[in-house]
C-alpha cells in the first residue's frame, strides 16, 4: 500500500476528491492530511472522512524537522500539495526524492510562482486577454511551480469569465483529472 499525505491550506475540494477517489482503493491510500491554516475547511473534511490530520506551524516546518518524524510515524511515502501556499523545505524535498506533486490552476510555466495561487492567478489570466486557461499537475522543487510537468489540461476562457467563473471552471477539470493522475503517478513511480 502506498500511503499519501495530502498537504492543504484552503477549502479543500481537491482534497475531498481525492480521499473519496482512493476510499477502498487497493494500493493507494489518504492516510494523512496536513495543513498550516488552523481554519482551513480541509480539516473538517478530513475528519468527516476519518482522516488524521496534522497542522504545522512556520518556524518548524521551515527551519526545524519539517515534521518528518511525524510524517514518517505516519508512514507516509507520496505527498500531494492541493493548494497548499507555503513552499516545501529542502529537508521534506530531501526525503521525498520524485515523490511530491503539485497542482497549479494555470497552464505552466504562465502564471505561476510566489503569490500565484487562487482567483490571483485567473485575475492574472484575464488581464492578459488569455483565450484559454487550464490546470498543470507537476513534480515539486526548491522554487515555487516550477518542477518537471506531469499532466496538462486546457479550457475555454470566454468574453464573459470573471475570476470566480474561471476558477469554476478550472476547479471542475481539476477535479475530473487529479486524482487519476496522482494514481498514474503513484503505480509508475519507482520503488
Ligand atoms: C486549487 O485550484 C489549486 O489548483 C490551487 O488552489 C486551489 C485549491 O482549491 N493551488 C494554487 O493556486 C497553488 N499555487 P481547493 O482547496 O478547493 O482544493
Amino acid at each position: 500500500m502506498t500511503r499519501i499525505a495530502i498537504f492543504a491550506s484552503g477549502a479543500g475540494s481537491n482534497a475531498a476528491r481525492i480521499i473519496q477517489y482512493f476510499r477502498n482503493h487497493e494500493t493507494i491510500a489518504v492516510a494523512l492530511v496536513v495543513s498550516n491554516n488552523p481554519g482551513a475547511g480541509v480539516l473538517s473534511i478530513a475528519a468527516n472522512a476519518s482522516v488524521p490530520t496534522l497542522l504545522i506551524e512556520k518556524e518548524r516546518f521551515f527551519r526545524g524537522d519539517a515534521y518528518l518524524p511525524e510524517l514518517q510515524s505516519s508512514r507516509i511515502d507520496f505527498i500531494v500539495l492541493a493548494g497548499f501556499l507555503w513552499k516545501i523545505p529542502q529537508a521534506l524535498l530531501n526525503a521525498y526524492p520524485n515523490s511530491i506533486i503539485n497542482i497549479h490552476p494555470a497552464l505552466l510555466p504562465n502564471y505561476g510562482g510566489k503569490g500565484m495561487y487562487g482567483l490571483r492567478v485567473h485575475a492574472a489570466v484575464l488581464a492578459a486577454g488569455d483565450k484559454e486557461s487550464g490546470i498543470t499537475v507537476h513534480y515539486v522543487d526548491e522554487h515555487y511551480d516550477n518542477g518537471d510537468i506531469i499532466f496538462q489540461d486546457r479550457i475555454t476562457v470566454d468574453g464573459t469569465d470573471t475570476p470566480d467563473t474561471l476558477a469554476e471552471k478550472i476547479h471542475r477539470l481539476e477535479h475530473q483529472h487529479f486524482p487519476r493522475v496522482i494514481e498514474q503517478v503513484v503505480s509508475l513511480r519507482k520503488q
